[in-house]
């Protein structure tokens, strides 16, 4: 049985989004897009792995894969709800109209369609893939609402008294919509509402999530075709504060965001409620190339979300944060799974982690990670510099360190800068006025 730490990587081949995260009968169940064969996107399966805490993960058999017309050509995102003890998972099936000869995994001329599929399971641990499927909506045909082949990845979430819907889609004018559909048996589903912004906003949003905790509404959603300056990448995952109104489906978005993360390389994220009743998020990090022979992609520490004054917060999961306690005086006896660099910037203070600088400039993080980040062909070097945001709460950063993966929470969440990064040494310098405190994992 394979395991991992904090960050849930695929045994082997290909990870993409996060899926059907649910605290589940005692277990967190996480399933991902997947590619088992080899470390690229190919025809995706959703991989699943259990935790207990959110901290130590077990892999186990691929839970969903190919098997109907409808999703033939992969099994695409979506989510998880509980009802009645048992698991019902919503994803995306998609069948290719033309398929390319060369490579079957890939369709020729954006020739496919999209129906969202059900399937349900007794124990979280066996899926009938054969004959458990369920086809709940099927590919859009008439094209009045949503996009036949541009409408996917499920969020499904209890209601006041109904359960609700989220599709990601696409207007005939190229816009990212959201479809909203209402249910009282999670099998009919009824067209409620769509909505989309005034402004265009990319031209398909995936993966939406939307979810209430104390301090508001939060809607994430991932657009498509979203330039922004220093980076090739065109895909970025925001958040904003929302209103949704269940009787009518209206959804009041706001002009204003925030990008889930400002490293940019965090994509698809998904949450849940734990098993403490918070929120709490995952994503995945993009990688330009596998980290190990044959694996590529991994997910983030899972973060918890939290609402304050119209800011959205993500902080450090409390049970990951509790493993980064043991203080350490060096490097040297960091465990090798990672360690926590924790400390106040003073304007101009910087400290080098291994390759990967970070510095205040200003009321400005700024990170570059050019020595530790490969030049490669999609994408860039990539150096945050004027696009991190003025800060509002101080200059505290906690910098949590795997070897393949930074992650830089400001202030506790107000925001956070995660970057992919490559060859980094197990080193550390600061300017001689920033002090910085070393934690590590506990012994083993
Ligand atoms: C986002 C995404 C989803 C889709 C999945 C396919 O990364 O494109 O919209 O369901 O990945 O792997």
């Amino acid at each position: 049985m394979q395991r991992d730490m904090i960050h849930l990587k695929a045994p082997k081949g290909w990870i993409n989004d996060p899926n059907g995260f649910i605290y589940y009968k005692g277990n967190y169940h996480l399933f991902y897009q997947h590619f088992p064969y080899a470390p690229r996107w190919a025809t995706m399966h959703w991989g699943h792995a259990i935790s207990e805490d959110l901290v130590h993960w077990e892999h186990l058999d691929v839970a969903l894969f190919p098997t109907k017309y409808e999703d033939q050509n992969g099994c695409f995102s979506g989510s998880a709800i509980e009802e009645e003890g048992r698991l019902h998972l919503f994803y995306t099936g998609v069948h290719y109209d033309k398929t390319d000869p060369e490579n079957i995994h890939m369709c020729l001329d954006d020739a496919f369609s999209s129906a969202q599929l059900g399937i349900t399971s007794e124990d979280g641990f066996h899926f009938d893939n054969f004959d458990g499927k369920k086809v709940i909506i099927p590919a859009i045909s008439d094209e009045k609402t949503g996009h036949r082949t541009h409408t996917r990845d499920p969020k499904v979430w209890r209601g006041r008294d109904a359960w609700y819907l989220v599709l990601g889609s696409s207007t005939k004018d190229k816009k990212g919509e959201l479809i909203f559909y209402k249910s009282t048996d999670l099998s009919d589903w009824e067209l409620l509402s769509t909505a989309s912004t005034e402004q265009p906003m990319g031209w398909m949003w995936e993966c939406p999530d939307y979810f209430a905790v104390d301090g508001g509404e939060v809607l994430v959603i991932s657009p498509m075709g979203v330039p922004v300056e220093g980076t090739k990448e065109q895909n970025h995952s925001i958040c904003m504060p929302v209103t949704f109104e269940e009787e009518t489906g209206k959804l009041q978005l706001s002009e204003c965001y925030q990008y889930l993360d400002y490293g940019l390389d965090l994509y698809a994220p998904q949450s849940t409620v734990d098993a403490q009743g918070r929120r709490v998020l995952v994503a995945w990090l993009r990688m330009p190339m596998p980290f190990a022979e044959g694996r590529i992609g991994m997910f983030c520490i899972p973060r918890l979300v939290e609402v304050k004054d119209g800011h959205i917060y993500f902080r450090v999961h409390p049970n990951v944060e509790q493993m980064y306690q043991r203080q350490i005086t060096d490097i040297v006896q960091a465990d090798p799974a990672g360690y926590r660099v924790s400390m106040d910037l003073d304007d101009g203070g910087c400290v080098n982690i291994g390759g990967y600088r970070i510095r205040r400039e200003g009321s400005r993080i700024c990170t570059d990670r050019e020595d530790v980040f490969p030049a490669c062909e999609n994408r860039e070097n990539f150096q945050m510099q004027s696009s991190t945001p003025e800060l509002k709460d101080g200059f505290h950063l906690d910098v949590y360190v795997e070897r393949n993966l930074i992650e830089v929470f400001v202030n506790q969440g107000e925001y956070v800068i995660s970057q992919g990064v490559y060859g980094l040494k197990w080193e550390l310098e600061a300017d001689p006025h920033t002090e910085v405190e070393l934690y590590t994992l506990p012994e083993a």
